[in-house]
């Protein structure tokens, strides 16, 4: 099963994550959760939330980049779901005594699934490098993102980029959504049949 966490502020006025979601809500076994409709409060169900990543193989998250990082409310989903003792750590719960209780939980939730990280940027690829106005490598400025999925303990997956939200033609966009699916298609088939083969 996949995941597509999904956070956009302003879903009616996306261009760029609104192609891309609407490509992979056309494949089987997708599941979205689009965080600023469901937690327009910012009152995230943690439980609800981390119920859905148990029962996801793969996890995408699908935002537009907001200061070379995430929106507001995804940062809070991070801070929120992926919790110590659940997604990393080992959670110490105190008895009525106050001494350590020894059914402390190990946070292994998330060990050995996948993470895929969909961002759109209003760069593009040029200004990504040493000499563009972003003066670093779009690589570079993925690693908070990427090692907070690796810190969980989960497989780390080559970003898919739309760079050039705003100047990507229509066609551009079209084609780019095709390969946002493509990408999402293949991952399932080699998943399935690897699990097929285990
Ligand atoms: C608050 C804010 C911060 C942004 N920060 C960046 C940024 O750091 N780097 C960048 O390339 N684009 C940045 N952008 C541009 C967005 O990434 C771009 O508008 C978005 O990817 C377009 O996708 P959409 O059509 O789904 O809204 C920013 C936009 C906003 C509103």
């Amino acid at each position: 099963m996949i995941l597509i966490v999904h956070a956009h502020p302003y879903p009616s006025r996306s261009r760029a994550t609104h192609a891309l979601l609407r490509a992979a809500m056309t494949l089987p076994d997708v599941t979205v959760h689009s965080l600023y409709e469901r937690y327009p409060d910012f009152d995230i169900d943690i439980a609800v939330e981390q119920s859905a990543l148990s029962q996801a193989d793969l996890t995408v998250w699908l935002h537009p980049l907001y200061w070379y990082s995430m929106p507001g409310l995804m940062k809070h989903y991070i801070d929120k779901v992926l919790a110590l003792g659940w997604a990393y750590g080992s959670a110490r719960a105190n008895g009525a005594n106050g001494q350590a209780d020894e059914t402390a939980t190990a946070g292994r939730a998330l060990h050995g699934k996948h993470c895929l990280w969909a961002p759109s940027t209003g760069g593009d690829i040029e200004a990504y490098s040493a000499a563009g106005v972003h003066g670093h490598s779009f690589d570079s400025l993925s690693m908070p993102i990427e090692m907070t999925a690796r810190f969980c303990g989960m497989f780390w997956q080559p970003p898919f980029v739309l760079h050039g939200a705003h100047s990507v033609s229509d066609d551009e966009l079209t084609l780019k959504t095709a390969e946002f699916k493509q990408r999402l298609q293949d991952w399932s088939a080699t998943h399935v049949s690897k699990a097929a083969l285990s």
